[in-house]
């Protein structure tokens, strides 16, 4: 039985206070005013994410996982041998247990995320249910540039996991930088399970955010707990409402913290004024037709190779190989 105190991290990026401060300050000095939906995930905003993803609202884990069972000898071909396998977000890695279940031989698995305590946890459970596998977990923001070099860590071709659409959170230009980052990273012949989700029925994706039992709202002002416990702020989570919207022209999905109240909160020195009604964003989740991303994947120099779909063609698992 592997213990949290075996479990030694290949990597520690945690984002340090300085840093959470600098966005902090950046995204509220601004108007519109926002906040990097990085922030989400301390250990209670990863537990939150997972109650999501259970949610009968929230089609998109269902529907992925779906996918990734129904072809899964079709993806791990894909993937071949003697996969070094990298995910990034990787949260509990419950998707990834269905890959390397089917994956023959898996040289290592490194996984990343921004949360130190979920990561560990998660590795823990992994461990106890793959002893034999390595895993090299990595504590970072992976929307910044990582230098992971994995040469004497492990021995096998390096093939990327970015499930969940995760992408989507990403602008469209940030996108692009991070698959091209990945494209980097794999190097020639390796490439990329990502997970899209697609341009849909409106009234879906707005019940996918605006949850009946408050989950996603929860998830939302968690943020401002996170940053408050970090930065020793004075924010009060429930001074704020959520608010989550489809802009069908930008195809995403808009989070926002809206201000209840006229009020001020102290951040690190800072006084922030806040207007009754004054919404703070913490999210876009960009919802992409196949062709639209297929153009992205080619500008970070990936092919296509392969695109597995649900039967209502909502989300999208798509192979892409560097070229
Ligand atoms: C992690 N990411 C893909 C989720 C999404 O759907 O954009 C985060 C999320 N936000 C609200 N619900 C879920």
């Amino acid at each position: 039985m592997t213990t949290e105190s075996e479990i030694k991290l290949f990597l520690d990026l945690e984002p340090r206070s300085d840093a959470i401060l600098e966005d902090v300050i950046a995204g509220l000095s601004v108007c519109p005013k926002s906040l990097p939906s990085k922030y989400f995930y301390d250990a209670r905003g990863s537990k939150l994410f997972d109650e999501i993803c259970t949610l009968d609202e929230y089609y998109p884990t269902r529907t992925e996982l779906s996918i990734l069972e129904t072809h899964i000898e079709d993806i791990v071909s894909s993937l071949g041998d003697s996969v070094i396998l990298v995910e990034y977000g990787s949260g509990s890695s419950i998707k990834t247990r269905l890959l390397l279940e089917a994956i023959p031989e898996t040289a290592a698995y490194v996984p990343i995320d921004i949360s130190r305590e979920h990561l560990i946890d998660a590795s823990v459970q992994l461990k106890n249910l793959f002893p034999d596998l390595t895993v090299l977990p990595v504590c970072a923001d992976y929307s910044q540039v990582i230098s992971l070099d994995l040469d004497d860590a492990a021995d096998g071709r390096i093939s990327v996991f970015f499930p969940g659409s995760t992408i989507g959170n990403f602008s469209r230009e940030h996108a692009v930088q991070f698959m091209s980052r990945v494209h980097q990273l794999v190097g020639v012949g390796g490439g990329m399970l990502i997970g899209v989700d697609l341009v849909k029925d409106e009234r879906l994706l707005h019940a996918a955010y605006n949850d009946s039992k408050g989950v996603t709202a929860a998830f939302n002002k968690n943020m401002l707990s996170h940053i408050n416990d970090r930065l020793g702020s004075s924010f009060l989570p429930s001074a704020f409402d959520h608010r989550a919207f489809y802009d069908p022209v930008m195809q995403r999905i808009e989070m926002q913290l809206v201000s209840r109240v006229d009020q001020r909160v102290r951040v690190n020195g800072n006084s922030i004024q806040f207007c009754k009604g004054e919404a703070v964003r913490t999210e876009y989740s960009h919802k992409y037709c196949l062709d639209q991303f297929e153009r992205m994947s080619t500008e970070a120099g990936f092919v296509t190779e392969k695109v597995w779909l649900d039967e209502n063609e909502h989300f999208a698992v798509q192979y892409l190989r560097t070229i």
